[in-house]
């Protein structure tokens, strides 16, 4: 039986496209390598915060199944592959699971598919890797028997205002035939879809997006450092600054850059530029500022933990507030809390942490122990960091807390609190 799309991964990426695919009366499957992701999907258990269970179950009611059997592929009109593109320790783009993903995909392909790679990558890589690929397993040529795009994904975990139907969709083709397929097949769920000349100029805006970010986030680290130096307040100058209504788009400073796609994609632009003999300045200048921020953290903790109680950080109890990387979403991905609490420990420090959305939180192995209860983990420690403002966090009473604040996100007033 034929159905209209098969995901290929079903992660933070995969499985709110299958959704919204779903939604939009598209009958959908999934494949997925990981034996624990298909387990919990069919146990009914969403693993992605931007997926309820309800809504899985509404899904599979409707057909979806997820499964670790590659030859659903050869059932579906459109493939899109959705799959992991992280870094190696030394920040290189490590592209196997894209590799092995457009493998298996051209192992099961039929005639007519199109196939989407959405999985952020370096320009190039639909036409250098996936394309190939396709072609010398299936026998298939792409723009004649088979259709080949990229379509980057911009999904904003926990984001309200802004999902995969309103948010404008860059879809390309490797052929003008392949780019009609890919926009007709998004089409059907996204609002505006917008066409790019080719699929280097897709990937290539994706990267551009995110190092957008994270090339802007490290010049506000960069500017609160000179800030903390010279006695000045980095919130205030920020606020200030945005008041400007054209020109400026305001970042906020911290602990550092965390997630799966803002600390990740810039290497691969990078090591993509720097494969074509034109080594970018940027990405690496942004990333030595970054690399700054957990330790300028640890200095700022231990100097409050001195001026208010005459300690050091040894054996003093420093509680963590907020360890995901990005406010009220259930991820740790690359979170700067890693870092820190690294930090933090290497000076003595006893680490305890309280976060609503993170039920354990191991660093290295060693699990931090958690604070069931906010106020009084806040009457219990030395020192409290602020790192990420969840929502439900009521900075007036952090504000009034019985420990010193560090705050990392401008949003604590407080005679003891201390500003990044
Ligand atoms: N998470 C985000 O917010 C986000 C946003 C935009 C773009 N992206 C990009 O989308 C891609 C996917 O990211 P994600 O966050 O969904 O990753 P993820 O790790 O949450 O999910 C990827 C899934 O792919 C599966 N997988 C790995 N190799 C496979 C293979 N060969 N065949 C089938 N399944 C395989 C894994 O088991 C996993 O379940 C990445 O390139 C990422 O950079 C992510």
């Amino acid at each position: 039986m034929r159905t209209d799309l098969v995901v290929v991964g079903l992660g933070y990426v995969g499985l709110p496209l299958a959704r919204r695919a779903h939604e939009a009366g598209l009958t959908v499957l999934g494949y997925d390598v990981s034996d624990a992701v298909v387990a919990g999907l069919d146990a009914g258990r969403s693993h992605v915060g931007d997926v309820s269970d309800e809504q899985l179950a509404a899904m599979r009611a409707a057909g979806f199944r997820a499964g670790t059997d590659p030859s659903v592929i050869r059932r579906a009109d459109t493939v899109v592959i959705c799959v992991p593109t992280g870094l190696s320790a030394r920040r290189r783009p490590e592209l196997g699971a894209v590799e092995a993903a457009s493998r298996t995909v051209a192992a099961h392909l039929r005639t007519g598919t199109l196939v989407v790679l959405e999985s952020t990558s370096h320009p190039g890589t639909t036409d250098d890797v996936v394309r190939p690929t396709l072609e010398r397993t299936s026998g298939l040529r792409v723009g004649e028997d088979i259709h080949l795009g990229y379509s980057p994904e911009r999904i904003d975990p926990g984001n309200k205002e802004f999902g995969l139907p309103n948010t404008p969709k860059v879809v390309s083709g490797c052929t003008p035939l392949c780019a009609k397929h890919a926009v007709a097949f998004y089409s059907r769920f996204v609002d505006t879809v917008v066409v790019s000349r080719g699929t280097r100029e897709a990937e290539m805006a994706k990267l551009l997006e995110n190092t957008y970010r994270f090339v802007n986030i490290a010049l506000v680290d960069e500017v609160a450092l000179l800030c903390d130096h010279m006695g000045i307040d980095v919130w205030d100058v920020l606020h200030c600054a945005a008041t400007k209504p054209f020109g400026f788009e305001p970042f906020t400073p911290g602990a550092g850059v965390g997630g799966h796609c803002i600390p990740v994609d810039p290497h691969y632009l990078a090591a993509k530029a720097d494969a074509e003999g034109f080594p970018l300045t940027l990405v690496p200048a942004a990333q030595g500022v970054l690399d700054r921020m957990p330790r300028h953290v640890v200095n700022r903790a231990a100097a409050l933990l001195g001026e208010t109680t005459g300690r050091s950080l040894r054996g003093a109890r420093v509680l963590l507030l907020g360890v995901t990387y990005k406010p009220d979403v259930a991820d740790v991905r690359e979170t700067p809390a890693i870092p820190l609490a690294r930090g933090l420990r290497a000076e003595g420090a006893e680490l305890v942490y309280h976060d609503p959305y993170i039920p354990e939180f191991a660093v290295d192995g060693a699990v931090i122990s958690r604070a069931a209860s906010l106020t009084e983990a806040l009457n219990d420690v030395d020192v409290a960091i602020l790192l990420q403002g969840h929502a439900c966090y009521d900075t007036s009473m952090v504000g009034r807390a019985g420990c010193p604040v560090l705050d990392t996100r401008g949003k604590v007033a407080g005679a003891r609190t201390a500003l990044l």
